[in-house]
């Protein structure tokens, strides 16, 4: 939720900067802005995507070796020229870009208002910058110390990057509960919401912790104090990530890209976790707390949004096979809701970004309790990486797309080895049982290549549909998730209003919406609750609904009497939601395509949530 960028060394910032915002634009895309030092300081902003940005600078003087820049996702202030960061303190001095809401901006805003500062924004970032320079000038303290002093008296949520036209070989970034990093190059500093800005330039970075602030300059380096003013040695990290990643690579959008990377990401999750010749299954994180997996009283996951669902199919997996109780709750909900937990209790984090404000906040108010927290994540040393206690990384690879796809079945997978590896401790399942599941969970990437084989045939029902105001979602059991997961995807980019229903819950209500002009897609692939399925088909068709069925290869009952099947291969059931959900991230694929949607970056949404 909005990018940051900075760069300081001796290549020209300007080009640097705006490459690094564009990969940052999952974050935020309503306005973007960029700041240099060159002798002065020039600021340029543009509401709109960083190209508007870009095009706004093309023909203006923005030389100069220092400079921030920002990609905004409006929280106080419309995403307007003027909002858009960077931000300049009364005497124009500084600039500033901010991620994050500082919560106690209106009293710090008033207390410069009575002291003569005028603001132009309705930002609570510019009462920040005003703050900063005040204390700077009346202190005659270095841009460091002013940051930290005005840092002290700020409550809410910040990344930080700063410059000073009088000191313009300097750049400070500070952080607390928003994602900061530091790239260390050759004779030269970055940095970045994450490393993908500067990922071309270099892959040693200083992942920044809570109430940090960084000092960067070429004479003294990389210098990190806490806001108590206390030295910390920066810890430098090597990334282990390739450029190509952020890159389309041939495809039409990063959606696509990602949908059809997750037979390799599926497999990447399970790579060396999982041996079907040895049966054995095994993750680390859960290894070095085994103890306290097995004692566990009950398991509660948080999440949001799409790592919600896949909590959901988790609840499914651990109760199924390892019969251990689980409950999964909205992060949201549960930080606010004074939860009973104790020491018995682990608290699982889904989430793809690592960086999601609620689910962070969930994971504190759990570890205060006493809670184990576990983190199952995607990007590598995120915040709620190195929050929790243990935890397994998806390793699905930077997922850009707003829309998650990839994460999500990184994330099943990951439940699904958990699952597995808890069930195996506990003597829950049979061997047998057990080596089947294993030696399937082995096969799931081939069949996800084979589901993805339905992308022409489900290109053709999105057309079908595409201009239905409303959908339904329909599943059970393990697929009931699935549902809630394919309606979200629609909802999200293509701005079609749809909703995901247990089945069976349909005629308790949703029933009376069921006419002529609502596509039902139901997901008919599940064993045990098949008969009932094809009940609530029919009571559909009997409505004049029109089904589109995700049932398995061969299937008959349903495909003869659905408006539309889309096949997928057949598989030991709880790992069905791994081939279900492909058909559906598609059709809403196309569907937004079709409607001519933003689809990797659809309105007022953004990657990476990270304010409540
Ligand atoms: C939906 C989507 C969001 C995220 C949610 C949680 O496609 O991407 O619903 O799933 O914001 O984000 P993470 O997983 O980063 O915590």
């Amino acid at each position: 939720m909005c990018g940051i960028v900075g760069y300081l060394g001796h290549r020209q910032a300007d080009e640097l900067i705006i490459k690094g915002l564009e990969r940052l634009e999952y974050r935020g895309y309503d306005s973007a802005g960029i700041a240099i030092i060159n002798g002065s300081l020039t600021v340029h902003k543009k509401a709109g995507k960083v190209k508007a940005l870009r095009k706004l600078i093309k023909n203006t003087d923005t030389s100069g070796t220092v400079g921030i820049g920002h990609t905004r996702w409006a929280t106080h202030g419309e995403p307007n020229d003027t909002n858009a960061h960077p931000h300049t303190g009364e005497n124009s001095r500084l600039a500033l870009v901010h991620n994050g809401i500082i919560e106690n901006y209106a009293v710090l805003k008033n207390a410069l208002i009575a002291e003569g500062h005028s603001f132009l924004s309705d930002t609570d970032t510019e009462v920040l910058v005003h703050l900063i320079e005040q204390i700077q000038q009346e202190g005659n303290l270095s841009l460091e110390e002013a940051v930290r002093l005005a840092l002290t008296r700020v409550e809410g949520a910040y990344a930080i990057a700063v410059i000073d036209r009088e000191n313009p070989d300097i750049m400070v970034g500070a952080r607390k509960a928003s994602p900061l990093v530091v790239g260390i190059g050759k004779d030269e500093f970055f940095i970045g919401s994450d490393a993908s800005p500067f990922l071309d330039s270099t892959k040693k970075v200083v992942y920044l912790d809570d109430n940090q602030v960084a000092s960067i300059s070429l004479k003294n380096g990389l210098q990190i104090r806490n806001t108590d003013n206390e030295e910390q040695p920066p810890f430098i990290q090597e990334l282990d990530m390739q450029i190509e990643a952020l890159e389309k690579e041939g495809y039409d959008h990063f959606m696509l890209k990602e949908i059809y990377e997750q037979p390799k990401t599926i497999l990447d999750a399970m790579r060396g976790r999982i041996n079907s010749k040895d049966s054995r299954v095994a993750l680390r994180g859960i290894e070095e707390y085994a103890n306290r997996f097995v004692r566990a009283d009950r398991i509660i996951i948080v999440a949001c949004g799409t790592s919600y669902h896949s909590g959901l199919i988790g609840e499914y997996l651990i109760e199924d096979l390892a019969r251990i109780p689980v409950e999964v709750e909205y992060a949201s909900e549960f930080r606010y809701r004074n939860p009973i937990l104790s020491e018995r209790d682990i608290v699982i984090a889904l989430s793809q970004s690592g960086e999601t404000a609620d689910t962070m906040a969930a994971l504190e108010l759990a570890q205060r309790k006493g809670a184990m927290i576990y983190g199952i994540v995607n990007s590598v040393g995120s915040s709620i990486a190195r929050l929790t206690d243990a935890g397994s990384y998806i390793h699905a690879g930077p997922e850009i797309g707003v829309a998650s796809t990839k994460a999500f079945t990184g994330q099943v997978t990951v439940l699904s080895l958990l699952a597995l590896t808890l069930a195996r401790k506990l003597s829950t399942i049979s061997n047998t049982y057990f080596q089947r599941l294993v030696s399937e969970l082995e096969l799931i990437p081939g069949k996800v290549e084979e589901a993805l084989k339905a992308n022409d045939h489900i290109k053709y029902i999105a057309g079908e549909i595409k201009d239905h105001h409303n959908a339904l979602y329909l599943g059970r059991g393990y697929n009931f998730p699935v549902a809630l997961e394919g309606a979200l995807k629609l909802k999200e980019i293509s701005y079609i209003h749809a909703e995901g229903y247990p089945a069976a819950e349909m005629k308790h209500g949703p029933i009376a919406l069921i006419d002529e002009n609502m596509p039902v897609i139901v997901v008919a692939t599940n064993k045990s609750a098949y008969e009932k399925i094809v009940s609530n088909v029919q009571e559909v068709i009997a409505r004049k609904g029109r089904v589109i069925a995700v049932v398995n290869q061969g299937e008959e009952a349903i495909s003869n009497i659905a408006d539309h099947v889309i096949e997928i291969p057949d598989t030991e059931e709880p790992f069905s939601p791994l081939l279900s959900v492909i058909p559906l991230q598609l059709l809403s694929y196309h569907i937004a395509v079709e409607l001519g949607r933003n689809v990797d970056q659809p309105r007022n949404l953004a990657k990476s949530v990270t304010v409540e």
